[in-house]
C-alpha cells in the first residue's frame, strides 16, 4: 500500500479512508492512550516496553483494551507489513470508544484500538547535524499530581501551546517545565544535559514521561561507563550545560546547540556521539535478533 495505512479491528486500508466516530471520547474528549512505536528493518523497536506502557496507561484510566497483547502485537506486525516499507513510524491508540455526550464513559461500551503506520521526521536532517534551537515554553507541564505523567494520554493541549510557543519563536523544539519550575520534558520528547561530565536526566515526578528511548539511553550510559543519575534540573542547568539533547521514539537523539539564545557548551557534544552511536548499535542488534527469531517461527 502506497503512504500511510490503518489498521482497525482486524482491517488495513489506506490512512486517508479511515473514519473515528465523532462520539468516540477519545475525540471529544482526549479520553484515551497511545503509543508512538519506530520500525526499523520491518520489526517494532522494544515493543514489549511499549504495550507494557500502554497497559500501565490504560490500567491507570480505567480503560479495559479489547484485545489482549498476543493479538496487538499480531496488530503491529500486520500494519508493518502492509505499510510495505522497512522503516517507520506507528501510533497505536486506545480510546474510550463512541458513547453519549457528556464525561462520563460508562456509556462507552466498546474502546477503539487502531493503529496508523506512516513515516514522522520530527525535525530536518540540518537540524539533527548541526543541533536544535530550543526555548522553554511560558506553558507549564500539567502537575504530576493532576495528571500523573506516566500515563501517555491523548491529551496534548499544553504541549500543543508549548509547540506553538516554539514555533513563533523560530525555534525547533520547546522545553515544559512544570509548576515548580523544574525542567519536566520537551513537547514529545525527554531531556538530557551534561554538567561535570555527569549525564542528567529529570525524574518522572517532575513531569517527564518514562520514554523509552530515555530508558534506552540511560541502560547505553550504564554500558559505556557514562556516569548518569536521574535529578531536578532548572532553567539554569540547561542554559550553563556542557551539552543537552532529546530523545523521543519520534526525535530519536537529537542536539540541542541553543536554549533561550544561549550556547551549549559543544553540540554534538562528545557524550551525545557516544550515545547516538550506541544507540544505533543497539537499534541494529536488537532489529538483527528480531529478524533472527521471526526466520525461526
Ligand atoms: C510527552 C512526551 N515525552 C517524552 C516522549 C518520549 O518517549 P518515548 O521515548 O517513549 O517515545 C514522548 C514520546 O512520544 C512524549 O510524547
Amino acid at each position: 500500500m502506497n503512504g500511510a495505512v490503518y489498521w482497525f479491528n482486524g482491517e488495513i486500508m489506506p490512512a486517508c479512508e479511515a473514519r473515528v466516530p465523532v462520539l468516540d471520547h477519545g475525540l471529544l474528549y482526549g479520553d484515551g492512550v497511545f503509543e508512538g512505536i519506530r520500525f526499523y528493518g520491518g520489526h517494532a523497536f522494544r515493543l514489549d516496553a511499549h504495550l507494557d506502557r500502554l497497559h500501565r496507561s490504560a490500567a491507570a484510566i480505567r480503560l479495559t483494551l479489547p484485545r489482549d497483547r498476543h493479538a496487538l502485537a499480531a496488530a503491529v506486525a500486520d500494519t508493518i507489513a502492509a505499510y510495505g516499507r522497512p522503516v517507520g513510524y506507528l501510533r497505536l491508540v486506545a480510546t474510550r470508544g463512541p458513547g453519549r455526550l457528556g464525561l462520563d464513559p460508562a456509556s462507552c461500551r466498546q474502546p477503539n484500538v487502531f493503529i496508523i503506520a506512516d513515516e514522522l521526521a520530527l525535525v530536518s536532517e540540518s537540524v539533527r547535524a548541526q543541533g536544535a534551537r530550543v526555548v522553554i515554553a511560558s506553558t507549564r507541564r500539567i502537575a504530576p499530581d493532576a495528571l500523573d505523567p506516566r500515563i501517555k494520554s491523548l491529551n496534548y493541549l499544553n504541549h500543543i501551546l508549548a509547540r506553538i510557543e516554539a514555533t513563533s519563536a523560530g525555534a525547533d523544539e520547546a522545553i515544559l517545565l512544570n509548576a515548580w519550575g523544574h525542567v519536566a520534558e520537551g513537547t514529545a520528547d525527554n531531556v538530557f544535559v551534561v554538567r561535570g561530565g555527569i549525564l542528567l536526566t529529570p525524574p518522572a515526578t517532575d513531569g517527564a514521561l518514562e520514554g523509552i528511548t530515555r530508558a534506552a539511553v540511560i541502560e547505553l550510559a550504564g554500558t559505556s561507563g557514562i556516569p548518569w543519575a536521574e535529578r531536578s534540573l532548572g532553567a539554569f542547568d540547561l542554559y550553563t550545560a556542557e551539552e543537552c539533547f532529546l530523545t523521543g521514539t519520534g526525535a530519536e537523539l537529537i542536539p540541542v546547540r541553543e536554549v533561550d539564545g544561549r550556547v551549549m557548551g559543544a553540540c554534538p557534544g562528545p557524550v551525545f556521539r557516544d550515545l547516538r552511536a550506541a544507540f544505533r548499535g543497539l537499534v541494529e542488534r536488537e532489529t538483527a535478533m528480531a529478524e533472527r527469531q521471526s526466520n525461526h517461527r
